[in-house]
């Protein structure tokens, strides 16, 4: 048995981290699909091909349920693929609905109509593709109102990261910051909405300040699957714990291992 996890590339061990951590017994695939990474500056219509691609590859690996630990492809594809695409027997979840509901303090489910909430004033940080897309304003405006939200394309973060250049990485979060305050010079909460954007978290809260509360989504996104898992236990496919990539596995192995302070090492897909 295993649950699929998927990224463009290395953004998505946040995730899968978090997710080992709530659910130490369950085995993982993870697949990161670093030959074509970055997807955020990519069409809408390439995400959608690239990410039924590779989670085509993850239900071949023995996985019924894949979690698209991705913003851009939860943004501009998951909503196509669940409608259009997904068989019957299979599931694929997104990576946005946890955090909004954390944002909006709702339990999971909770389809009431949309409400105020304590936050008033929200940054999005996240890919170009993600905020082209507007998916996270559209879930949000179907649980509150009265938000106002600000959101900053970072072009630029996902390639540094990927390239193992932290220094250029933090460069760029605090010019992305800066120019986010210059719209909005207060933000009361901060969303990471890119799964890369973690590995950065501590750069991005010295940018923004220590009254600023940034929300990321590693941990949200795997209490939602341990309760997903809890009321669709049936979902656990039959593949094994492995690391995928469509790029060169020893570089990929290499940078996991940086990220994560432990060997992860990577197969070819
Ligand atoms: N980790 C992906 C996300 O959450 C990165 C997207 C990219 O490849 O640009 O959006």
């Amino acid at each position: 048995m295993a649950v699929g996890i998927f990224d463009s590339g290395l953004g998505g061990l946040t995730v899968l981290q978090a997710a080992e951590a709530r659910l130490p017994e369950l085995p993982f695939v993870y697949l990161a699909d670093s030959a074509h990474a970055p997807y955020g500056v990519r069409t809408a219509d390439d995400i959608f091909d690239l990410t039924c691609a590779a989670v085509t590859r993850l239900f071949e690996a023995g996985c019924n349920l894949v979690i698209l630990a991705c913003n851009t492809a939860s943004a501009a594809a998951l909503r196509r693929m669940q409608e259009s695409w997904v068989p019957s027997d299979k599931r694929v979840l997104g990576v946005f609905v946890p955090l909004i509901e954390a944002l909006t303090e709702r339990q999971w489910g909770d389809n009431s109509p949309p409400r105020e909430v304590n936050v008033k004033h929200v940054a999005l940080f996240a890919t170009p593709a993600t905020v082209a897309s507007r998916a996270f304003q559209r879930e949000l405006a179907f649980r509150a109102i009265g938000v106002d939200v600000e959101a900053q394309a970072c072009g630029g973060v996902v390639d540094a990261i990927e390239d193992g250049d932290m220094i250029l990485a933090e460069a760029l979060v605090r010019s992305h910051v800066e120019a986010l305050q210059r719209k909005m010079p207060e933000p009361d909460a901060a969303i990471l909405g890119c799964t890369h954007y973690p590995l950065m978290q501590s750069s991005f809260q010295a940018a923004l300040g220590e009254e600023v509360r940034v929300f990321s989504q590693a941990a949200l996104v795997a209490d939602s699957l341990a309760d997903y898992l809890d009321r669709h236990p049936d979902m656990l496919g039959t593949g094994e714990r492995c690391f995928l990539t469509t790029g060169d596995p020893r570089r990929v192995s290499d940078r996991a291992t940086q990220f994560l302070r432990r060997q992860i090492v990577f197969q070819s897909a």
